[in-house]
């Protein structure tokens, strides 16, 4: 029977993940063994069968008598751990949603809905380390692999609009401690320009908890994702293309570049793409290749009513749905597409392709 460990499966994405894997009843005919860095002897998760007392996360024995180690815990652990595990001749699998080696030779980035093909020759050829993608471009791809399958795709720019959960829990729940401040200022007797000025005087005062973000999101919005590089860009600007290609596996990489913007939605990314296509085609057909490619992504009609029902982060929160619309043709000339898309930052962004990338190596072993 295969020997599967779950490391940082408390956290955000971890507890996303273990919800998801019970809801598809993932854990059977395997043993699963939970570990922790803070309460080893503990219990695991209620995942429906007995599962032996938590694991010491460091204790490097347990780990290499793992055939697959599935880790949330994020960079640090693995740049921690992984070498270690390796130098002492491991051979399981790691399934890791942190970045820590996302862009290294040896391994694959896992959205199989897209480059299931990537994998299997991954799986094929020993590839060992299979790492979750950026949440943007995982959510990106999914949106419109269509046109990437079809070889259409000449550069993208995309302008985000991504959520506090992409930053980590303690921001979710600092946007909803900003929405508080700003709430508890509401007087329906005020008039707006009135309720702006004490809004703003909020926003701007020494109070107004800004601990994680370092600026107010709520009200507002930071046009700074990640750390700095020589480029100009940030680091979450620079992984549009470094990752996309990556995922791909293309031999001439496409041109993907725009501005990472954090926005108050809770979890859900979005995203306003600029297209620029090889060859001009019929709006129509583009439509058809971008709503074929997979069975999450939903094209939402140009229209205002359907815009508003089923394309913002209050429509998708909680679904593995998906949607892209807004899909036009631009002024800029026919070779010029525009779309709008929006996915749940824990779902496709980070949890899913984890179980998924799971079950494909459980099979490859069996
Ligand atoms: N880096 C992303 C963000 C989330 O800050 O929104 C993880 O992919």
């Amino acid at each position: 029977m295969l020997k599967i460990g779950f490391i940082g499966w408390r956290g955000m994405v971890g507890s996303v993940l273990m919800e998801r894997m019970i809801q598809e009843r993932d854990f059977h005919d395997y043993e699963a063994i939970f570990f922790t860095t803070s309460n080893i002897g503990g219990k695991g998760p209620d995942i429906g069968m007995s599962t032996p007392a938590l694991q010491d996360a460091y204790d490097l024995d347990i780990l290499a008598s793992l055939d697959i180690a599935v880790t949330c815990q994020g960079s640090d652990y693995t740049k921690k751990i992984y070498p270690e595990l390796k130098k002492r001749g491991w051979k399981g699998y790691w399934i890791d949603a942190s970045s820590g080696l996302r862009m290294e030779n040896d391994s694959i980035i896992v959205l199989d809905p897209v480059n299931r093909a990537v994998i299997d020759n991954g799986l094929k050829t020993g590839i060992k380390s299979y790492i979750g993608g950026n949440c943007t471009v995982s959510l990106m791809l999914m949106a419109i692999g269509g046109l990437f399958e079809n070889n259409l795709v000449e550069w993208i720019t995309s302008m985000t609009y991504q959520a506090a959960s992409g930053a980590g829990a303690n921001n979710m729940k600092e946007l909803v401690a900003q929405m508080t401040a700003i709430g508890a200022i509401n007087n329906p007797d005020l008039s707006a320009v009135e309720l702006d000025r004490l809004i703003t005087n909020e926003m701007r005062g020494k109070a107004f908890p800004i601990e994680f973000f370092g600026a107010p999101l709520a009200g507002s919005l930071i046009p700074w994702i990640d750390a700095a590089l020589e480029s100009g860009q940030t680091k979450e600007e620079w992984k549009g293309y470094a990752e996309t290609n990556k995922i791909l596996g293309t031999t001439t990489p496409i041109p993907v570049d725009g501005i990472c913007v954090r926005v108050s939605a809770m979890r859900c990314h979005s995203q306003g793409l600029t297209i620029k296509l090889k060859k001009d085609a019929p709006l129509d057909e583009l439509i058809e290749m971008i709503a074929g490619a997979n069975d999450w992504v939903k094209v939402v009609p140009n229209d205002k009513p359907s815009t508003l029902a089923g394309l913002s982060p209050a429509a998708v929160s909680g679904t593995l749905t998906v949607p892209v619309g807004r899909i036009r043709k631009m002024k800029l000339g026919p070779e010029f597409l525009t779309a709008f898309t929006v996915g749940d930052q824990l779902l496709w962004g980070a949890a899913e392709p984890i179980r998924r990338i799971l079950n494909i190596v459980i099979e490859h072993l069996s």
